[in-house]
């Protein structure tokens, strides 16, 4: 069997991502400062498979990596990814235990002799409080000097360091954050964090944090004035010469041949997703035969990508295994029309009264987009459409399901 360097299960290896450009620069210019000295944080937020950890991966090696070409950066980081219910101070305890794994033996003992009992064993404790401990306040406010006093003084040493061991800055990097049970606590303590040791001229710091739409917003709503300390980025769906590039470092890194055209016409299939991108790479290489990607393995492949993403990332936007409610005959009328319709329209062949009704849990659920220039709704992808013409193609045949669409709009079309 050949080498398929597509995983959608796994975070992409350096060599093989693809585009995001824009972004990286925009990080690494900030990144920068932090070297100087000013802190900077961004809060990174998308859907899920949008390419959120995989953009944090790359920015954590170039933050390493001591390139002259990158900005020299120099950067002592960690990674932690929050389980649901964890609390902040659990996940920041976690993430300076895990910077200090990165740094030497001096350092670290050099550390237990100024922080005593925040550090035992080479481990950082936050937030062991006595029995007779007070307000919630209280309590919040003993963890943020203990974050504090640790980070200013593990800054400290790292940049004192021997030369080849030294290092400018610390970046802390923070993922699923929608997990995180008192998200709305956050922004206040970092903020905090950050600032104290800009004041104390040691603000070689800067959090990374990525979640969902909703954290984003959760975060800032406990603490507004967080925006001049953290960057709301919003990563979206990849534009198609990215999408491309993701493909072809792949077939490249594999040895395949591919059509050129096949890939322009096909590509728009996956709707930017990198997840989708990935899972339809896979079975590219998985169903072809000859070592050159052509029309019929794109078929193939497309045809089973939609159908493996039935339980994967579609899951949650179309009711795949029960009945067949007002939502899932909005969705079926844009999968049978494949093309944008007004609402209008949707309330025509999909006979409801009301679409307006359904829209916030569609767009919730991120099963439509809503064109901004003329108001029409199209669905999330192509995949998602094909996944969904999969489910209904025999009622589509068998009971005319939805036939005055087809024949309106589907076929009246196709002649035009
Ligand atoms: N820029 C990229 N180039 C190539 N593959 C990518 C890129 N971004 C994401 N991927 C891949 O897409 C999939 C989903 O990305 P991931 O970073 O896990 O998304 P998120 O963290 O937003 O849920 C992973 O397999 C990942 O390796
Ligand atoms: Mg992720």
């Amino acid at each position: 069997m050949k080498y398929n360097p597509f995983n959608p299960n796994s975070v992409v290896s350096t060599n093989l991502f693809a585009g995001r450009k824009d972004y990286v620069l925009k990080i690494l210019r900030k990144l920068e400062q932090v070297k100087n000295g000013m802190p900077a944080s961004f809060f990174l937020y998308g859907e899920r498979g949008i390419g959120k950890t995989a953009l944090a991966k790359l920015i954590m090696h170039i933050a390493e990596a001591k390139d002259p070409v990158l900005e020299n950066l120099n950067f002592l980081t960690s990674y932690y990814s929050v389980d649901k219910g964890q609390n902040i101070s659990a996940v920041l305890q976690a993430s300076l235990n895990e910077l200090t794994d990165r740094v030497s033996p001096n350092i670290l003992s050099a550390l237990g002799e100024r922080l005593g009992y925040l550090l035992k064993n080479g481990k950082f404790t936050i937030g062991a409080f006595s029995v007779d401990m007070r307000s919630t306040e209280e309590k919040n406010i003993v963890v943020r000097d203990q974050l504090i006093s640790i980070l200013s003084n593990l800054i400290e040493a790292i940049k004192k360091e021997d030369e080849d061991k030294k290092r400018d800055s610390v970046l802390i990097v923070i993922d699923e954050m929608q997990n995180i049970s008192d998200v709305t606590k956050c922004a206040q303590l970092l903020r905090g964090i950050v600032t104290t040791l800009d004041v104390k001229s040691l603000g070689n710091i800067g959090f990374l944090l990525m979640g969902y739409e909703s954290a984003v917003k959760d975060f800032f709503d406990g603490d507004p004035s967080a925006r001049r300390q953290f960057d709301p980025i919003e990563l979206g769906v990849m534009p198609v010469d990215e999408a491309k590039e993701v493909l072809t470092k792949g077939f490249k890194e594999a040895e395949v041949l591919w059509d050129q055209a096949a890939l322009d016409s096909n590509i728009l299939a996956t709707g930017g997703y990198p997840h989708s991108i990935q899972l339809l790479g896979h079975n590219l290489l998985e169903v072809d035969g000859d070592n050159q990607i052509d029309g019929f393995d794109w078929d193939k492949a497309i045809h089973r990508t939609a159908a493996e993403l039935q339980s994967k990332d579609f899951s949650g936007m179309y009711n795949f295994h029960g009945k067949t409610s007002a939502i899932e005959r909005i969705l079926d009328v844009l999968a049978v029309a494949w093309q944008p319709l007004s609402k209008q329209e949707i309330m025509k062949y999909a006979e409801i009264k009301n679409v307006y009704q359904y829209l916030p849990e569609l767009k919730k659920r991120g099963s439509i987009k809503i064109d901004a220039d003329t108001g029409n709704l199209f669905l999330h992808s192509r995949l998602f459409g094909i996944a969904i013409l999969l489910k209904i193609m025999d009622k589509v045949k068998k009971e005319n399901y939805l036939s005055l669409l087809i024949e309106e709009k589907v076929l009246n079309g196709k002649n035009a």
